[in-house]
């Protein structure tokens, strides 16, 4: 068989290990590998790389992907499905594995139930939110980045007295941001899940500064929206503008929430935004564990011809679950947690 991989969407850590180990089971089973570049964008437009045991070797510790990536997607209509279907014939190309987040599984869905594209999925995401699976290849080395980076700010809050506000990326999921938090100790956790204000974290620090401690820390989910009991900080949401391909380019709401809570504690307030730094770097020893289970999976799924496929974490096991799965909303963090969130403040 000859078989096409693609990564789409925002890249992460992991990307290269996930390609690296379809590569590897797949030319185990004796099939030849093409790469697309930019995700769907490179099979839109024919733009293709060989993928050869040269080019693949030494790739599983390096962050961002070889194939590069883009938000294109056949999902967005046009002539692009028509464009897709003649790349895959133009290369005889027999099956595509598509590793990606929410969009890029759109695409995929649409690719094979529209026009039988066989595809198999394999699910990256920093945030953690693609339904269909449990954990996505990307989030666990963002987690250790931003865990990192409340170590850090811990100290130097201790040393100034200060209350670091620390903003993480997780667009309406809060994964990253309830993780991060519950790890690096921080002391008021604001979820985009969660309706909770900024009087209420505010009580949280000046109770704590109370008890004879100096310094505090806040970690923000970059969707959270800032809620106010007394009105008095409502008002100060951030309008988005929206990317190349209509999603909300978030970031920001930490400015709004520790100019409230230095307003309300009178504490000394710092912001830190993670950003992108969150996305880089060499992926953790459990994404590159995770990504090769996913790539193995994936590159049997092929095999086997067991096509509209996702390989997904159910539980503790990997699994082929349908690509159907993908679709719908976000997965975020279900009310019932809360409490557990809740425990760790202060
Ligand atoms: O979906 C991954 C993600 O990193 C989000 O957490 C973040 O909001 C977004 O992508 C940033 O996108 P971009 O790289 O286009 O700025």
């Amino acid at each position: 068989m000859k078989i096409g991989i693609l990564t789409g969407g925002g890249d992460c850590p992991g990307l290269n290990a996930v390609i690296s180990s379809v590569a590897r089971r797949s030319w185990d089973h004796g099939h030849e590998l093409l790469g697309f570049t930019y995700g769907w964008r490179g099979v839109i437009e024919d733009d293709t790389i060989p993928l050869t045991r040269d080019n693949v070797r030494g790739i599983m510790r390096e962050g961002g992907t070889i194939l590069r990536s883009s938000g294109e997607n056949p999902a967005h209509g046009g002539d692009r499905p028509k464009r897709v279907m003649e790349t895959i014939e133009r290369h005889g190309v027999d099956a595509l594995v598509v590793i990606g987040g929410e969009g890029t599984m759109k695409g995929a869905l649409t690719m094979h139930r529209e026009h039988g594209l066989p595809v198999v999925g394999v699910p990256k995401t920093i945030d953690n939110d693609l339904p269909g699976t449990e954990l996505t290849v990307g989030f666990d080395s963002a987690l250790a980045i931003a865990t990192e980076a409340l170590d850090r700010l811990a100290t130097t809050a201790e040393s100034h007295d200060r209350v670091m506000v620390c903003e993480v990326m997780g667009r309406t999921a809060g994964w990253l941001a309830m993780y991060a938090g519950i790890a690096g100790g921080a002391d008021v956790i604001l979820l985009p899940e969660m309706a909770m204000t900024v009087e209420e974290a505010s009580d949280i620090i000046t109770r704590r500064h109370g008890q004879g401690r100096d310094s505090s820390l806040i970690v923000v989910g970059e969707g959270y929206n800032l809620h106010s009991s007394t009105g008095l900080f409502e008002g100060h949401e951030i309008e988005h503008e929206l990317d190349a391909y209509g999603y909300p380019r978030l970031g920001g709401v930490s400015h709004h929430v520790a100019r409230a809570v230095e307003q309300i504690t009178g504490f000394e307030t710092r912001v830190t935004i993670l950003g992108h730094v969150q996305r880089g770097g060499p992926p953790t020893a459990r994404d590159r564990a995770l990504a090769s289970r996913f790539g193995f999976l994936a590159a049997d799924l092929v095999h086997e011809g067991n096509f509209g496929q996702l390989a997904a974490q159910v539980g503790r096991d990997v699994m082929a679950v349908p690509l159907e799965q993908t679709e719908g909303d976000a997965r975020v963090i279900p009310e019932d947690v809360f409490e557990f969130v809740r425990s760790f403040m202060g």
